[in-house]
């Protein structure tokens, strides 16, 4: 294949992280990176290069843009984490091939984005372009945090951002293994949808009857596992109301406002801890057997049709940043690119 000797992508504007982050996840996007023409980039040893079809925009893709993400930016790279296109030059078997990838310092939101060569995930001819584009961030994440709650023995455990695409593939994951899976969510039009996905029971942390319903729901499932992407108060005080032994696995800070632990106490006379998840070092600290494995297990839930990304909007990365605002805005769907 002939490759073109320029490309656009969406760079990022500055480096490092942002000096004081508000915390919050942003929708306007123009102030972190803008669309421009480069180079496409020549694989080196190790690489390969992918043209790309879609990319995912996920939060941490919001927070790492906005300079709030656990690694630092560089002012000229393409942005974004993953996505899925085709091999089309690298010393690789699999030239040629549509894989699933995660940018390898040359982010996805471009049309060609690096790759690296070991890390690519090839594809089942049966899976959607629209759930490869996400296979890694999410789908992993659930695999492997439902694998926390498994190994733990729990009969249920609660989950915040009970709406997000993360929480809905724990919902289809609890209900195949018969364990019950309670979100937590803000908006009351949110639960119908999840208990018909599988949800035991729906907490909506901004209802009136919150505690009372809190109160039944550790009566009747006595989770003791919380999955908490919001480390609000509300994750603070399910936490200190769930039963001895309880362990929050605090993985995402959607909150802008940190919570207060008032019962310290239950540390030391509830055996109760609070943990973190991140997929970059579960990566690394995983087989890669075990890894391949799960891999195989999420294309074939994909293409079960078990599990299904909502996806609201594709954008042409030249409309992108003047879209993102409207895009990002709307709820209970994914956006992606399309180069
Ligand atoms: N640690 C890791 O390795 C890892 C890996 C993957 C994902 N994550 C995290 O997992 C979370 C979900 O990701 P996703 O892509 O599935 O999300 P998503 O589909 O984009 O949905 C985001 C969800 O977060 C909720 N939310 C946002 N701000 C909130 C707040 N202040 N309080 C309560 N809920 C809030 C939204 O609720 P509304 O609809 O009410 O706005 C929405 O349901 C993110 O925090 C992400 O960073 C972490």
């Amino acid at each position: 294949m002939t490759l073109p000797d320029t490309m656009t992508a969406l760079v990022l504007r500055e480096d490092g992280y942002a000096s004081g982050g508000s915390g919050d996840m942003p929708t306007d996007l123009a102030p972190f990176v803008e669309l421009t023409t480069l180079a496409v980039p020549q694989p080196k040893e190790g690489q390969a290069l992918i043209k790309v079809a879609r990319a995912a925009v996920n939060p941490s893709d919001l927070m790492f843009v906005s300079g709030q993400y656990g690694q630092p930016r560089k002012a000229g790279m393409p942005a974004g984490f993953e996505g899925v296109g085709e091999v089309v030059a690298g010393d690789t078997p699999l030239l040629g091939q549509r894989v699933s990838f995660f940018g390898l310092g040359w982010g996805t939101w471009a049309e060609y984005a690096m790759a690296d060569a070991r890390m690519m995930i090839p594809l089942r001819p049966d899976l959607r372009d629209e759930d490869a584009a996400g296979l890694i961030v999410n789908p992993m994440t659930a695999m492997a945090m439902f694998d926390i709650v498994r190994a733990d023995g729990a009969g249920a455990f609660l989950f915040t951002a009970g709406g997000s695409q993360l929480g809905k593939f724990l919902i289809g994951l609890a209900k195949d293994a018969g364990i019950a899976a309670i979100p937590v969510v803000r908006r009351t039009e949110q639960a119908e949808a999840l208990k018909a996905l599988g949800a035991a029971d729906v907490l909506v942390s901004t209802a009136s009857d919150f505690a009372d319903r809190t109160k039944a729901v550790m009566a009747e499932h006595g989770p003791r596992i919380l999955l908490d992407a919001v480390a609000d108060q509300v994750a603070a005080d399910l936490f200190f109301a769930m039963p001895r032994g309880a362990r929050w696995v605090c993985y995402g800070r959607l909150a802008t406002t940190p919570p207060r632990l008032d019962q310290m106490g239950q540390f030391i006379f509830m055996g109760k801890r609070i943990e973190g998840f991140w997929l970059s070092s579960w990566m690394r600290e995983t087989p890669p057997e075990t890894v391949a494995a799960i891999v195989g297990e999420v294309q074939a839930r994909f293409a079960s049709g078990a599990w299904h990304t909502d996806v609201s909007e594709v954008l042409p990365l030249a409309e992108a940043l003047d879209r993102f605002p409207k895009a990002l805005a709307a709820k209970d769907a994914k956006v992606l690119i399309a180069p």
